[in-house]
């Protein structure tokens, strides 16, 4: 399979350094971001999930009619939607959009925003009903018969679905996370497995693990998960002027986390006084916490205080340096098996259209060239 790319999708022009309070969707900046993706030959657009933020699915059937290739991966939390009617909107987008749809799926990373939309259980049965949803959605996919379910979370009788996948089958599922969890429930079921970026070592050990599961789940080498791991790339044309950029990027990073964290309770002298944020319960921020509190850059370019900065919110993980510098990383985790890798930056327009010109075609061109040189690529 060859390496794809994914970016993220941004409703409006607001970005992490550079807020737009109280923005709403701007469905021409939308559209011109996702042609962008498009027209640089990204892969995939990542629609995410937020329980205060948009509908994926609206976002989602816009950006496919705006655009002839690129694939959508909705971001879904099984508390969210009943299966039967995930199963169909999935099926939908798909129609709509020629078979582009992909199903990215959250067991929900922290007890108190799973709580704010009604869902009151514990991770590990988040993912056990993970577990089943997924099943669910490749039943209603696939049966040719109106079918029963009598399982621990979901229970329906004689469900019909007209609404099949555009290729009659399946909409490729990927589970992300980093917990024992995680690695059981994506490794026996998802066709892609998101990751956050690591170092090399401890990413290789991330994707043995997904291996594992897969195989004790009785899949052969042959159908294990595809790996997808996610970056913050600050790049540009020489390594310094990309260091620069990291560390200026940092300062904002660093003013709006004390400002938030400060609770509008400034100082005597007026200034916003930081808080110590909780640890994460999620398992993957954890782990990037953990990681960070040993050093500040990994391997080749992979840098961590952009994760400190933002208490592991998500994706956080820069890789910084010149084009070269960043094109070279990417390559090394397409080394350890990452098929998908996930970019986007901290000036969300921008850096898309920088690393549509400067990094997806070199690193394509690098495997090319070394595929050419493979004994047998004749
Ligand atoms: C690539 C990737 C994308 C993710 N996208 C979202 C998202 O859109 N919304 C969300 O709430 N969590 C998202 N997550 C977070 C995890 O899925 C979530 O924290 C997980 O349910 C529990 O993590 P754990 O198994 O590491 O404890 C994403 C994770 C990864 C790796």
């Amino acid at each position: 399979m060859p390496t794809e790319f994914i970016s993220l999708t941004f409703p409006n022009a607001s970005t992490e350094v550079n807020p737009i309070a109280g923005a709403g969707i701007d469905p021409e900046y939308l559209v011109r971001y996702a042609r962008n993706l498009d027209d640089y030959d990204f892969n995939y657009t990542l629609v995410p999930y937020d329980s205060s933020s948009y509908d994926p699915f609206t976002i989602g059937a816009t950006i496919a009619a705006a655009t002839k290739k690129l694939k959508i991966i909705i971001a879904l939390r099984p508390n969210t939607l009943y299966p039967t009617v995930a199963a169909k909107a999935l099926a939908t987008l798909d129609q709509l959009s020629s078979g582009r749809a992909v199903v990215h799926f959250i067991a929900g990373g922290s007890d108190a925003e799973q709580a704010k939309e009604g869902d009151f259980l514990p991770k590990d049965q988040r993912y056990a009903r993970l577990e089943e949803y997924i099943r669910i959605l490749r039943r209603a996919w696939q049966s040719p018969e109106p079918f029963d379910w009598d399982g621990k979370f979901y229970q329906f009788k004689q469900f019909a679905n007209r609404v099949r996948p555009a290729n009659g089958v399946a909409i490729p599922v990927s589970v992300g996370g980093s917990s024992e969890e995680a690695y059981r429930i994506g490794g026996a079921l998802a066709d892609i497995f998101g990751l956050w970026g690591e170092p090399l070592k401890e990413t290789k050990e991330q994707i043995d693990r997904i291996y594992q599961a897969a195989a004790q789940a009785g899949r052969p080498n042959s159908d294990r998960p595809r790996i997808w791991v996610t970056f913050r790339p600050i790049i540009a044309e020489t390594d310094e002027l990309a260091w620069q950029r990291a560390y200026r990027t940092l300062d904002i990073l660093k003013a709006n986390q004390a400002r938030n964290s400060g609770g509008g309770n400034p100082s005597s002298d007026g200034k916003a006084v930081p808080v110590q944020p909780p640890t994460p319960q999620n398992v993957g921020s954890q782990r990037l916490l953990e990681i960070a509190s040993r050093g500040d850059v990994h391997d080749r370019a992979l840098w961590y205080p952009t994760v400190t900065a933002t208490n592991a919110r998500g994706a956080s993980t820069a890789l910084v340096g010149s084009y070269q510098t960043v094109v070279d990383s990417i390559l090394d985790y397409v080394a350890l098996g990452a098929e998908l890798i996930s970019i986007r930056g901290y000036d969300n327009l921008n850096d898309a259209i920088d690393y549509g010109r400067f990094i997806l075609p070199k690193v394509r061109s690098a495997l090319q060239e070394r595929k050419s040189r493979e004994p047998d690529s004749s």
